[in-house]
């Protein structure tokens, strides 16, 4: 099955005639059980289940319109050349959606997030395209749907589609219909997410090569499925009893074991840089001392740390620039 043969199921019976703009925001979402191999490269879908948690405010606000010229992709107002890797994937992208042949899509996207550098931003930048495509058209589809079509774009951006506690099941099927995200209806009002950005370079490979990769040559990739299985009973145990260490150790030994299938890949992925590995010992030792601090990682070189409210004054203050985020709300936070 092709991409276009999913979006043409889901699209069936539904208008095809633009208005004059559409409009969304999408927040990032962090996994706490990552989505790491597909079983089909061409529809993104996962071996396995994930679960992550959006963070509310931090994420892209995405206007669309049609235009009768090429396709135009602004990205915080400034336009991306045609041959810029992002232009290119948006319009592939886009390509699925077209009312009309020659018709050309205007797509500005604005991101508070730092783009490509693993702070999860390709999700909500699909997601949020996805929405906003769906105001446009005013298709008025149905989330599960929403979900299917953002994860044709990046597979983590079917999650962006919920708000808070999101589990994306793998489902089965060979079309993808029943792989799409469920929003979990725990609230944690005091727990915390801290973006801790080292650099804001850019990987030096994307998510889905090294996914491949790992897939492909990780001799401990045979053990991923299993690793992941016990994680989201875990996490979901924690989320249902607010059991933040619970939590927080499952989230870092699961974002520790994925990335250990990918150094254990050839040629060898390694998204860490000193300043990563520096961040980590240092969240160990505040561990040994008592603080409740745990991280999670992704396909890049920067920590989101994973707190409690209770404890957001100390951890600013060990961490000085740190990006503090209250996925519920709640509080006294700045986010
Ligand atoms: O959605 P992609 O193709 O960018 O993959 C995202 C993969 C991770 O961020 C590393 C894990 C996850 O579940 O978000």
């Amino acid at each position: 099955l092709t991409k276009q043969e999913v979006v043409n199921r889901i699209l069936a019976g539904r208008k095809q005639k633009p208005g004059k703009a559409g409009r969304s925001f999408a927040a990032a979402n962090i996994a706490l059980c990552k989505y790491w191999g597909k079983r089909d490269d061409e529809l993104n879908l996962p071996l396995t289940s994930s679960l992550s948690v959006s963070l509310r405010t931090k994420g892209t606000t995405t206007s669309l319109s049609v235009s009768e010229r090429a396709d135009e992709v602004l990205v915080s107002g400034e336009p991306l050349s045609p041959e810029s890797p992002v232009h290119v994937r948006m319009r592939g992208y886009l390509d699925l959606f077209r009312p009309e042949p020659g018709l050309g899509f205007v797509v500005r996207t604005e991101s508070n997030i730092p783009l490509a550098a693993g702070l999860a931003s390709s999700a909500s930048v699909f997601a949020s395209v996805v929405l906003a495509l769906d105001h446009l058209f005013g298709w008025k589809l149905q989330l599960p749907e929403l979900s299917i079509l953002a994860r044709l774009g990046s597979g983590s951006a079917c999650r962006s589609i919920h708000p808070g506690f999101v589990e994306w099941e793998a489902g089965r099927a060979a079309d993808g219909m029943d792989s799409h995200a469920v929003p979990l209806p725990e609230q944690w009002p005091e727990l915390r997410l801290g973006l801790l950005l080292l650099t804001t370079q850019a990987k030096p490979i994307g998510s889905r090569p090294a996914m491949k990769r790992t897939r492909e040559t990780s001799v401990l990739y045979a053990a991923w499925p299993a690793q992941v299985e016990g994680d989201l009973r875990n996490l979901k145990e924690a989320i249902r009893d607010h059991d933040f260490e619970r939590l927080g150790r499952t989230a870092e030994a699961n974002a520790l074991a994925m990335h250990a299938t990918m150094i254990s890949s050839w040629p060898p992925v390694l998204y860490w840089l000193p300043e990563s590995v520096e961040a980590m010992r240092k969240i160990w030792a505040l561990r040994e001392g008592g603080l409740a601090l745990y991280f999670t990682m992704d396909a890049g070189p920067n920590l989101k740390l994973l707190f409690q409210a209770s404890d957001e004054a100390r951890v600013a203050a060990e961490f000085p620039g740190l990006e503090v985020v209250a996925p519920f709300g709640g509080g006294s936070v700045k986010s």
